[in-house]
């Protein structure tokens, strides 16, 4: 599969920001650990981090003839971007919700994703391993249908 991973804002400052919540790998780690995965193997990854939403939504435009997998980790923007998820039903590629940390039991904005119901799963609270959960489940979806 060709997979199309997005990072939203402020996760690229990933290992300072918060470590208590998010840990104390950089999201370089995080990719390269995800990428070298038994999981990810014979799979082509593209990764981007974008602290913007309109480049989040152009790389989501531009990789769609790519990718037909998408594991997006949008940040903040999952709470409140009606254009990101616009963007996700627009290219029409399965796509899997992440978060780091669990959004249910943090503040009372994080509780609502925009975007949830736009995906095919949200993983969240599992630190880096949401991401390898998300993409278990791409490949899944792309083996069974
Ligand atoms: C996050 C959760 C969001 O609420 C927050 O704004 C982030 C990171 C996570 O990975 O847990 O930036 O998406």
């Amino acid at each position: 599969m060709n997979i199309l991973v997005i990072n939203g804002p402020n996760l690229n400052l990933l290992g300072i920001r918060q470590p208590e919540i998010y840990g104390k790998e950089t999201l370089e780690e995080l990719m390269m650990w995800l990428e070298n995965s038994t999981e990810s193997a014979k799979h082509n990854f593209k990764f981007y981090q974008s602290n913007h939403e309109g480049e989040i939504i152009d790389i989501l435009h531009d990789e769609r003839h790519w990718a037909n997998g998408i594991l997006i980790n949008a940040g903040a923007y999952s709470h409140y971007s009606y254009a990101i998820r616009d963007a996700i039903l627009a290219v029409n590629i399965s796509t899997v919700e992440i978060h780091l940390s669990d959004i249910q039991k943090r503040e009372n904005f994080r509780k609502k994703s925009v975007i949830s119901d736009v995906c095919c799963d949200t993983i969240n609270g599992l630190g880096k391993n949401s991401y390898l959960e998300g993409l278990k489940i791409l490949l899944e979806k792309n083996q069974h249908g």
